[in-house]
């Protein structure tokens, strides 16, 4: 274990199964895995399994039923307010459906800007420093007008790189980062993540159904199914792995 990482330990997570229910449906159970600087771990599973969930929790979105994150250290979940705001900003996320993470109200350049406002710098400088970051991930200055639901697939996913690159993260959770593009757009934007994650060394947590993908991109994989982990080793363990499970028909 690093102290310079994303520690999941041990995580669970039960759901309500209904209102007035007092039962529970366990979704996760006793989850580890390690996201570290410069490393991509891959997470893949059958939909519904879970992934999203885990992420959110690392996230902060959502609370382990039992269970600990540890970004670089700090027990996010246990943490001091403060101690744990600074760490979380440490780690940001793309979502599953891109478009749906922008605010649907507002232009491209407003929602970059809402970032960069924050960053206390004078116009000129928020301005070179949003067009130098939209060319960074392939972009001009023209969707600056448009709104979410006016870009594609890809162009919602690299304005999510973009705002992501404004605020520095160490830790990254790309979750199915491909999943609406097509096959052109999608190795464009691999060799984007790939490019981003030399410069920036960011530890990326990458989610996706996509064994090619998976296999392509990560230094470790992780298999979820039924909620546990079904294995969980380097990316040349998990290519025997699956060829001996799709003996016995498994499936994402
Ligand atoms: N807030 C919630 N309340 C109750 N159940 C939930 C809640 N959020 C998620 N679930 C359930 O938890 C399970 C896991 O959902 P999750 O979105 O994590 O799956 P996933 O592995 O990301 O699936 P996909 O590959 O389709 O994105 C699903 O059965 C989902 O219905
Ligand atoms: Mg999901």
């Amino acid at each position: 274990m690093l102290l310079i990482s994303v520690i999941v330990d041990c995580v669970s997570k039960s759901y309500s199964s209904g209102l007035f229910s007092k039962r529970y449906d366990k979704i996760l159970s006793d989850i580890s895995l390690e996201i570290t600087k410069r490393k991509t771990v891959g997470l893949i599973g059958p939909s519904g399994v879970g992934k999203t969930t885990l992420a959110k929790i690392i996230m902060g979105l959502e609370n382990p039923t039992s269970g600990k994150i540890l970004i670089d250290g700090t027990d996010i979940w246990n943490a001091p307010s403060e101690e744990r705001d600074t760490s979380l900003k440490k780690i940001k996320m793309v979502f599953q459906d891109s478009q749906g993470s922008l605010n649907p109200k507002k232009t491209i350049k407003q929602s970059l800007y809402d970032t960069v406002n924050l960053m206390g710098l004078d116009a000129s400088t928020r301005e070179s420093l949003v067009l130098e970051l939209l060319d960074r991930v392939g972009l001009s200055s023209d969707i600056f007008c448009r709104y979410p639901h006016q870009i594609s697939g890809g162009q919602n996913q690299r304005v999510a790189l973009a705002r992501i690159l404004l605020v520095k993260p160490e830790y990254v959770i790309l979750d199915e980062p491909t999943s609406a593009l097509d096959i052109a757009v999608q190795a464009q934007i691999l060799e984007l993540l790939n490019n981003l994650q030399k410069e920036n060394n960011f530890g990326y947590l990458l989610i996706s159904h996509n064994i090619p993908l998976i296999d392509f991109m990560s230094d470790e994989i992780v298999v979820l199914d039924k909620g546990s982990i079904i294995f969980r080793g380097e990316t040349k363990e998990f290519t025997e792995f699956n060829s001996l499970k799709n003996k016995n028909s498994f499936k994402v």
